[in-house]
């Protein structure tokens, strides 16, 4: 991924001490803890965000001329748990009433709440807004804020396929295989989202848009590289994929209307069609054979289920507030670019 540009002082000391060769640098960890206290919070600030998004890029897609080798060095490693530990306490703390809501014995059949707490989760509607009234710009906007993450959909979960046995396993399996296109490259999802990228005018290059995402954004894909990464948070590994499932469905099929509403053809779509008809299964499959299968093998994991489910339904309305605040007032939703730096690929 190219190097994108620093938001404050531990990202620019990241930026600066990862181009070079690898060697003990014990002050990344340090860099990462001040970092953490002075941030208000540390899912919405920018600095804190872009440097987990690097450190974690090493694990996934590697960064431009830094060494592979990175990934391993202790004082890497060492700063990336501080930001990951800082970003796990904060989503606890923010969900902590949710999941103690659904938690109480009479609620216990998991795949039934998970199903309730998703319908429910209304935030803010940027489907039915992009459905509706949204400009092309504004829909322009929008594929740029999913990019990092749907250019690279489904890897964060991929993770927890080794940690798994038996039916959870097993069903994890095969919705991941149709993320993936049952191993068709022209049917992964992935790669539908490059199309519909191409066929906005927009670059499909992953990463390119990096330096236009807010930290909101940026707390999704960091929050489900974080769950997918560590064997520990499988349980909330899995209840946030379940929640990504069972919210999609339905936003799916108003997105496709207004990439058609706004002019865009069935190929810039095609990704969004295929949501509509394929989420309604994988959420049935997520929920009840990858979530119930999981507690049902390992009970103690049922409250990092809710915490997954909750922490993704979150950030989400998070991320579609802040969007949908700032066209009310006229703005736009991205940071602001370079000059002369436009969406459009040939920027
Ligand atoms: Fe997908
Ligand atoms: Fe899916």
């Amino acid at each position: 991924m190219r190097l994108p540009r620093p938001r404050g002082l531990l990202s620019s000391r990241l930026l600066s001490v990862l181009s070079g060769p690898v060697r003990r640098d014990g002050g990344l960890r340090d860099a990462a803890a001040t970092a953490v206290q002075e941030a208000g919070t540390v899912l919405s600030d920018d600095d804190v965000q872009l440097g987990l998004v690097l450190l974690q890029e090493l694990s996934h897609d590697g960064l431009d001329a830094v060494d592979d080798s990175w990934e391993r060095s202790a004082d890497v490693v060492d700063a990336r748990a501080v930001l990951e530990d800082a970003v796990e306490a904060e989503l606890r703390d923010e969900v902590a009433p949710a999941v103690a809501r659904w938690l109480p014995p009479a609620r216990l059949d998991l795949a039934e709440t998970l199903f309730e707490v998703t319908d429910a989760a209304e935030g803010p509607s940027l489907a039915g807004h992009l459905q509706r009234q949204a400009t092309r710009p504004q829909l322009d906007e929008f594929l740029v804020q999913r990019s990092l993450l749907q250019l690279r959909e489904a890897d964060a979960h991929t993770w927890l396929i080794p940690r798994l046995t038996g039916r959870p396993k097993a069903a994890l399996v095969e919705v991941q295989s149709d993320e993936y296109g049952g191993g068709r490259l022209e049917a992964m999802h992935q790669q539908l989202y490059a199309n519909t990228l191409r066929e906005a005018g927009l670059d499909p290059e992953y990463g390119s848009y990096l330096d236009r995402l807010p930290a909101t954004t940026l707390a999704g894909s960091t929050t489900a590289r974080m769950f997918g990464q560590q064997r520990r948070l499988r349980g909330a590994a899995a209840g946030h994929l379940a929640a990504v499932e069972a919210t999609s469905s339905l936003p799916n099929r108003r997105f496709a209307a207004a990439v058609r509403r706004l002019g865009l053809g069935d190929r810039a779509a095609a990704y969004f069609d295929e949501h509509v008809v394929a989420d309604a299964a994988h959420e049935q499959v997520v929920v009840r054979d990858l979530c119930g299968g999981l507690v049902e093998q390992e009970p103690a994991l049922l409250e990092d289920v809710l915490f997954g489910a909750a922490s993704c339904l979150l950030l989400d309305a998070r991320m579609a507030t802040a969007v949908l605040d700032a066209w009310a007032a006229g703005e736009s939703s991205l940071l602001p670019a370079e000059p002369q730096q436009r969406l459009g690929a040939a920027s």
